[in-house]
Formats: structure tokens, sequence, C-alpha cells
């Protein structure tokens, strides 16, 4: 009894001690730095992994290649003696950012240069990181002002009662059925650049006539931030937050990862049973109303979604499911070939296209391999800029390239969709049948479209 109850003491001084200093309710990050550490070995990096808790490290490598060096969060305090420990095992390392907090304050630079701008229809751009009312707003203005192509739909409500809202591109004369891509950003709080993304995607396709082909054959369904609660969070107390913010029952740890949340899988490798840790998996499967939420919506629209995208950072990643173990669906060769001729698009910065099996650790109750579980074929999580540079603290000046980067690549994914799994699939199908001479006596009558179409596709979404 008496170790038990020092365990627990001595684990709640731990939990403590690893929090950064709190300055009038923000948690401040001065003097923290970002080290580049490349172990030389397996055993090296076991060994990074087994001074973790007592140096108070933090792995910022969300999604590790085996070759990648480690990206540490080191507090002050653990600096010199890391330092040594370091080159003791001679294990080389760089600081890669000296001041986290100066790092963290120069992301707030362009904050408000347009909201001064009064002939803007919305306080929304990108050259600087948004507050969520931003980000709300632009989507409530284009709901209004495109009525025939854009819909906005409250899907649900966060653990602290935020609206979650999915936005609608379409324009078809019967919207909801034609194929359709579906892209979500903000699962995590801290990677800012994911709701920019998403938001810069939607409006690209809503905003640009250039870019009307990407939805003459297909729907999107976007949702920029899955984990607003966190993502407002991350704005006014603790940038580098990650999880949603909901309360335990079993711990004063808050928050739960979204992305160890979903159910397929769940409980698997990777996800931590500990609501402390940053890959809390919460108590079960879909216990945030954020991840609740985001899945029944993809769930009743799964005949229709086609491509499932999740954007997060950082690393420069596109991943193939699945991710819960070293396992590859059926149609891996399929999906990899998708994603290599996406990120093949990219010119300024270069993604590696892989999958679970090439990484060290697995990761159950993924979004990614849920909504491949449920039967949309192509799933990817993209893992976006930088490799470790600026971290989660990409400066403001990077949004707008990272964006301009990233659109080419879904015209690869439109295409695909619409040429596999809809109209484009149809008249094709079509064609092939009505060219070929007719080898019966007893002609069909038209109603038989639909059994062409599944049969002739030259690739289908089954
Ligand atoms: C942005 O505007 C808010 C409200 O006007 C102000 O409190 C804040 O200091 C401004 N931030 C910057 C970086 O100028
Ligand atoms: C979007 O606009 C439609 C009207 O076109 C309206 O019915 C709907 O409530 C709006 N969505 C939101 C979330 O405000
Ligand atoms: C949708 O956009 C495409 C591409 O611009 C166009 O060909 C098609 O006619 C449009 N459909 C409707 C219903 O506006
Ligand atoms: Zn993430």
């Amino acid at each position: 009894m008496m170790s038990l109850l020092f365990a627990i003491a001595l684990n709640c001084v731990f939990v403590t001690s690893q929090i950064a200093a709190e300055e009038n309710g923000v948690v401040s990050y001065e003097g923290f730095q970002l080290w580049k550490i490349k172990p030389n070995s397996e055993g090296d990096r076991q060994f990074i992994l087994d001074i973790k808790d007592e140096y108070e490290l933090e792995l910022w490598n969300e999604r590790r290649l085996a070759r990648d060096p480690m990206d540490v969060l080191v507090p002050p305090q653990s600096q010199t003696g890391l330092k040594f420990k370091l080159a003791e095992h001679k294990i080389s390392y760089v600081v890669v950012i000296s001041n986290l907090q100066t790092a963290i304050d120069n992301q707030k630079t362009n904050v408000n240069r347009t909201t001064s701008n009064s002939k803007a229809a919305y306080n929304m751009d990108w050259i600087s990181y948004h507050r969520l009312i931003d980000i709300y707003n632009f989507m409530t203005y284009l709901n209004t002002t495109y009525p025939k192509l854009v819909q906005l739909t409250q899907i649900g409500t966060s653990y602290e009662k935020r609206p979650l809202y999915v936005l609608r591109i379409s324009n078809s004369s019967s919207p909801g059925t034609r194929p359709a891509i579906w892209i979500d950003g903000g699962f995590h709080a801290r990677e800012w650049i994911s709701p920019a993304v998403a938001t810069y995607i939607i409006q690209q396709l809503v905003e640009v006539p250039a870019n009307a082909k990407l939805s003459a054959n297909v729907d999107w369904y976007i949702m920029p931030v899955v984990n607003p609660d966190g993502y407002e969070y991350t704005h006014t107390t603790n940038r580098m937050w990650r999880k949603t913010r909901s309360v335990s029952s079993t711990s004063t740890c808050r928050g739960v990862d979204p992305n160890r949340n979903f159910g397929y899988m769940w409980g698997g490798m990777g996800a931590s049973t500990n609501p402390c840790d940053e890959t809390y998996r919460g108590p079960k499967a879909f216990s945030e109303p954020e991840t609740l939420a985001t899945s029944n919506f993809i769930t009743g629209k799964s005949s229709q979604i086609k491509l499932y995208l999740t954007l997060h950072s950082y690393g420069q990643y596109a991943l193939v499911p699945y991710g819960y173990d070293v396992v590859y669906p059926s149609d891996y060769n399929e999906l990899l070939a998708l994603a290599n001729a996406a990120a093949s698009k990219f010119v300024k910065y270069r993604y590696t296209v892989g999958n679970s099996a090439d990484l060290l650790y697995a990761a159950a109750g993924g979004s990614d391999d849920w909504a491949k579980s449920i039967g949309i074929k192509y799933s990817y999580t993209f893992e976006l800029p930088d490799t470790g540079a600026n971290g989660f603290t990409l400066p403001p000046s990077a949004i707008l390239p990272v964006c301009q980067d990233f659109f080419p690549a879904l015209d690869v994914f439109a295409t695909k969709v619409a040429t596999c799994c809809g109209a484009a699939a149809t008249t094709t199908a079509k064609s092939l049948t009505t060219t070929r001479p007719a080898t019966t006596t007893k002609p069909k009558p038209t109603t038989t479209t639909t059994k062409r179409t599944t049969t002739k596709c030259p690739c289908t979404c089954g």
C-alpha cells in the first residue's frame, strides 16, 4: 500500500514537472529547444526513448521512417545534462530551434494584417494563421454568397460546445449523388498548417473559376477543423497542445488523441492508455464528440465518398494504410500508385510516399485506417511541411507556398475518382458496350446501364 501511494505521488510530481511554466495562464516555452538527434543505430534510438522521461523530452516526429532523425523538444533544465549524455554515447545532434517561444511569437506576426482591410469580404487569408472565428466566418460567407455551389452543414458539437462544420462543394444539379472526395484538417490542434491548407483548398475550389473543372465530375466535402477546442486552446493557452479538450474521469490530464480514437483496431499498438500521454486513445472508440460526429457523417456518405484525405503536419509524407500494424490492403499497389502520382505534382516541397510497413511504430485507431475499413477505396494521411526546420512553428510566410504547392495534387485525385468511380466511368462503359457488335438476338432494354457500368469499368472503386 505504501509503495502504491508512493508511486502515485511520484507520478503526479513527474507529470507536473513536464508542463512548461505558465505565465498569466499562458504556457511559456521560453528557452525550450528543438534538437534533431541522429541515432547511429536502432540501439541509439532505443536509448533516446529510454532517457526520454528522465530528461522530460518530447518527441515531435508524428510518423517517422526508420532512417529519420529524431526531433526532440528539450526543456531548458535538461539541455546541459542531455548534451553530455549524448556525447558520452557518441550520438550527434543539431539545435534547430534555439528558443521555441521566439518561434511561437514569430508565427503571430501577420495575424492582424487583413482585419483592417475593410474591402475584403472575409478576414481569412493565407499569409497569417487565423483563429477559429475567422475560419468559421469565412465558411459562412461562402455558404451565403455561393448557395448553388456551397453547402455548409453543422454535423455536431465539440466537447466545449463549438460547432463542427463540413462544407460541401458541388455544382451538380443533384448534389450528393456524384462520387466525392473528403478532406479534413485540424485533427491535431498544434498542426496549424493543416486547417490553413484545407481552407485554401476551399477558397480555390469555390472562388477561382479556373478550378471549376475540379468540380466537373466530383463533389467535395471539406472539414477544416475537426478539433476546434484544441485549436482554440493552442491560440489562447498552450501553443503545443495536440489532443481534444475533454475531461477524463480517471485523471486530471485532459484530452484524447482524436487520431487514436477511431473505431477500427482501436486500442492496438502505438495508442496509449494513459490520459496524460499525447497519444491517449480515449476510454473507448469514438469517445470524443468530434470523432463520433465526423465518423457518423462520413459513414452516412460512404457510398459516395471514394477518397478520404486527412491533413496533418509535419514531415512531408504521403501515407498509405494500414497504420495499425504492418498490414497492406489488397489494393495497396493501386493506392500507392495514386499517392505517388499526387506527390509527383509537388515541386517546392518533396514528400516521401510510404506506408505503415515502413514505419517504426504502428498507430492504431487512426482515421485513415477506419475510412479504408468502411469501404472508402482511397484513403490517405498527408503530413504537410516542413521536415523539421520549423516543425509546428512553421512561419506565416510559408503558408501560401505550402498551399500552392499542394493544390495541384487535387487534380490527380479528382481525375482518378471521376474516371474510376463516376460519370466518366459510366460513359466509358457505355461506349465500350455500344461499339461492340451485338452478340445476342435478344436486345436488352436501355435500363441495363447500371449493370454495364459495374462490369465494364477500366478501374473500379469497389
Ligand atoms: C491583434 O489584434 C488584437 C485585437 O485587436 C490585439 O489584441 C493583438 O495584440 C494583435 N496582435 C498583433 C500581433 O498585432
Ligand atoms: C447554409 O445556407 C443555407 C441556405 O442556403 C442555410 O439553410 C444553412 O443553414 C446554412 N448553413 C449554416 C451552417 O449556416
Ligand atoms: C459544373 O462545372 C463543370 C466544369 O466547369 C461544367 O462543365 C458543368 O456544366 C457544371 N455543371 C453545372 C450543373 O453547373
Ligand atoms: Zn497530426
